[in-house]
């Protein structure tokens, strides 16, 4: 296989080598569940090579990466996505910077804020009805927003986002560089593109990208893809992630970050699951009062990305979510109050997809699809009173939610997943606010932080 680093940690392992060094297993097998992954299980040494030091096998895999993703550069991440997310901040806005946030970012992005100073601007996505969930950015709201904020250093938007919704990249990133702006994407559910012939964020002209292996990847929990174009300093973003990330990366995410790009390269499966995911969309379209998302004019959308709308049939995404749960013994990724996530790889068997079927076939019984959901809410125009740095370290309190009516938010307010945060730390809660997340988040969100002192 062309693994260089699965390679010549598996030689390194037949040398047998007398390990003087951490980690403090030596390598031996001695916890059951771990007989094969403590030998992987590394430190840096002249054989082992140093992530932070681009040398060694490390950087040859990395470099395969990168090629995959058509990049200039990859560094491999043990701190997930997030890793990625806080050092891409970080190096492209530094400290006190100004950047244009897609509204629906990850709640990681509220906390690269808080580390760097970064002062906010927001484009909100079109809601998508009957989903309720965000769309496409409108590229004359991020103009305005570039034309208004001149001092905006980069743009970060979220694509593929969790329901699986593209955005147009190579438009956002021409529009962002005539202004000067880096383009930076959050591609978390989207490592697996290359193998559906879906270009990565680099290719379509971003400047910096995170992709989360270990989400639609064989890879270990925490691993994670930076790939990076050439019209940024890639030796200062890995700075930057040696300042947000532990010290000693763990080998073994390593391991499989390298054998998970050698998987997608190699094998078909992913193209399977497309074609399989195709096929359930269409049966629960035609045999359920449920929706399937499909791409339309209005968005493309990862072809192997499920999402399942209960909005027409009155019953809650959290319900269906419990009833295969308790009823199907299948566990899905997240749900919401309108719908189902299930994300499906290249792993997923047949009978995998058969017994999906066939439980959300049975979860349907009884079940029409002629409810008209409530318009979902705009959300209210934040009102920054103080800055998401001064208010994440403020003094705070825990209050009801009920309470909370014209107080400052200290934490972000995050129903989890999606993990998209409703109002930023630093901003003002309002009725509209408090409205909108006890009506959809009833389940996940009853109490809040709140500044007292600052
Ligand atoms: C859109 C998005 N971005 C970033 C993250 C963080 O990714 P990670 O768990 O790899 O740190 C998530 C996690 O769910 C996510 O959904």
């Amino acid at each position: 296989m062309n693994t260089p680093l699965y390679n010549s940690l598996s030689e390194l392992i037949d040398k047998n080598t007398l390990r003087m060094h951490m980690p403090g297993h030596k390598g031996k097998a001695y916890f059951k569940p771990f007989d094969s992954i403590f030998p992987y299980d590394f430190t840096e040494t002249p054989q082992t090579g140093n992530l932070y030091e681009e040398d060694g096998a490390i950087r040859e895999a990395e470099l395969l990466a990168a090629k995959l993703y058509k990049a200039y550069d990859c560094h491999f991440l043990t701190g997930g996505s997030t890793e990625g997310i806080h050092a891409m901040l970080g190096a492209i806005c530094s400290d006190g910077g100004s950047v244009l946030l897609d509204r629906n970012c990850h709640k990681s992005v509220t906390a690269a804020c808080a580390l760097f100073d970064l002062k906010p601007y927001f484009v909100y996505p079109e809601i998508l009805e009957p989903y309720g969930f965000g769309g496409k950015l409108s590229l004359e709201s991020t103009e305005k927003q570039l034309k208004a904020h001149p001092e905006i250093k980069a743009m970060l938007i979220v694509s593929p986002n969790y329901y699986g919704i593209i955005q147009d990249i190579k438009a956002l990133s021409d529009l962002c560089h005539s202004y000067n702006v880096k383009l930076l994407v959050d591609a978390a559910h989207g490592a697996h593109f290359p193998a559906i012939n879906l270009k990565s964020p680099i290719e379509l002209g971003a400047d910096v990208a995170v992709l989360s292996a270990h989400k639609t990847l064989p890879a270990l929990g925490q691993g994670a893809y930076l790939i990076i174009n050439d019209t940024v300093d890639s030796k200062a973003i890995r700075q930057t992630e040696s300042m947000v990330c532990t010290s000693s990366p763990s080998y073994p995410i390593m391991v499989s970050l390298d054998l998970a790009r050698d998987w997608l390269q190699n094998t078909n499966d992913y193209k399977l699951c497309a074609e399989r995911v195709k096929d359930i969309r269409e049966f629960i379209n035609n045999n359920t009062a449920f929706t399937a998302l499909t791409s339309n004019e209005n968005f493309d959308l990862d072809s192997t990305r499920l999402t399942i709308c209960t909005a027409k049939t009155g019953v809650s995404g959290h319900q269906i979510l419990k009833k295969l749960d308790s009823e199907f013994n299948i566990v899905c990724e997240m749900a919401d109050d309108r719908n189902i996530v299930c994300i499906m790889t290249g792993i997923d068997s047949k009978y995998d997809f058969e017994q999906l079927k066939n439980a959300f076939l049975a979860c349907s019984a009884g079940l029409t699809d002629d409810i008209l959901p409530d318009i979902i809410p705009d959300l209210p125009e934040p009102k920054q009173a103080i800055s998401i740095r001064k208010a994440w370290f403020s003094k705070n309190k825990t209050i009801n939610i009920k309470d909370a009516e014209g107080k400052i938010c200290a934490r972000p307010i995050t129903p989890y997943p999606p993990g998209i945060p409703v109002v930023f730390s630093g901003e003002e809660i309002t009725a509209k606010h408090i409205e909108f997340l006890t009506k959809r988040c009833y389940n996940t969100v009853s109490e809040v932080l709140i500044c007292t002192e600052f």
